[in-house]
């Protein structure tokens, strides 16, 4: 009889939700961490990966003026705000503290810097050079700075995915977009497809798969009037969230269109 009481405790105890047994139901369900999430391609999979139910640590550098990131995270308790400016070694370590042995298992960085494309800062003859280690430090330097310091997490989680948001203008065989300018933008997004190509090799060895990925031409809230070969941040985000979900690791330190397109160096 008394073994009998033991087994059915036993059953039900297992049977109770797992909140109740002291588990985070939330806990299993994947985590992803975005950098730059305030607003434009950041902010949409932030709202894309916390619609299909993912845990979302999102990043900003100015958590109290990040009015739609708050909204969706008072209406979606999976959305942790965090603050995170990628220059800033300081920011990390307290972030490296805080998520001390928690699985990350997509880290998305896309916090960017781009500028006034064909403003006279970025065009030959006035180049001004007082930017440029701006660019340098978030565009080429933040991935780099951000991977590392989540690395630990990274491994830990199960699907062990590092993705850096590249721009097409940053790409040798594609031209550089073709014209003329940008020069900052292109010369930072090119170093920092040099430094996670690197990056990629080095993390092949912990079953970490690391890759570049381009959004396309996305209508973000600062595009005031796109041209016809512009996307909505929905079309890309959703697109890049497959590429994602399929990436191989044969797909390490490749560079992968929100479409599955790839492109080489
Ligand atoms: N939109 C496109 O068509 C396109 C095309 C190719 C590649 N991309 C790339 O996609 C990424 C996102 O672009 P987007 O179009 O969404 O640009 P965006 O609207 O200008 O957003 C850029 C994001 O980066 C953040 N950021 C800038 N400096 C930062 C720093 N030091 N630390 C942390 N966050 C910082 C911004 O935060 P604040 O609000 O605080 O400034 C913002 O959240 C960028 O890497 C960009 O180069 C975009």
């Amino acid at each position: 009889m008394i073994y009998r009481g033991f087994f059915t405790a036993l059953f039900v105890l297992f049977c109770l939700a797992p909140e109740s047994r002291g588990m985070s139901a939330l806990a299993q369900q994947p985590t992803v961490l975005v950098t730059g999430s305030n607003r434009g391609i950041g902010l949409e999979f932030v709202r894309q990966y916390a619609a299909k139910g993912w845990n979302v640590i999102a990043t900003t550098r100015r958590p109290n003026q990040a009015k739609a990131l708050q909204s969706l995270a008072r209406s979606d308790s999976n959305i942790t705000v965090e603050l995170l400016d990628v220059t800033s070694g300081e920011h990390l370590a307290t972030l490296v503290e805080k998520y001390r042995g928690q699985p990350i298992d997509v880290l998305i960085n896309n916090a960017g810097v781009s500028g006034d494309f064909q403003g006279p800062g970025q065009s030959l003859g006035t180049l001004d050079y007082t930017t440029v280690d701006t660019f340098m430090s978030v565009n080429a330097i933040g991935p780099l700075r951000v991977t590392e310091a989540f690395y630990e997490n990274v491994r830990l989680g199960d699907q062990k995915k590092v993705i850096a948001i590249t721009a097409l203008l940053g790409v040798h065989s594609f031209g550089y977009g073709g014209f003329s300018g940008a020069y900052w933008y292109k010369v930072s997004k090119a170093a920092m497809n040099a430094a996670v190509y690197n990056l990629a090799q080095d993390a092949k060895k912990d079953g970490i798969t690391v890759a570049l990925l381009t959004p396309g031409e996305v209508a973000v809230e600062k595009v005031i009037d796109p041209g016809p070969n512009f996307i909505t941040p929905e079309v890309s985000i959703r697109g890049m969230i497959d590429v994602i979900e399929h990436l191989a690791a044969e797909d390490a330190g490749t560079i992968i269109r929100y479409n599955g397109k790839r492109y080489q160096f």
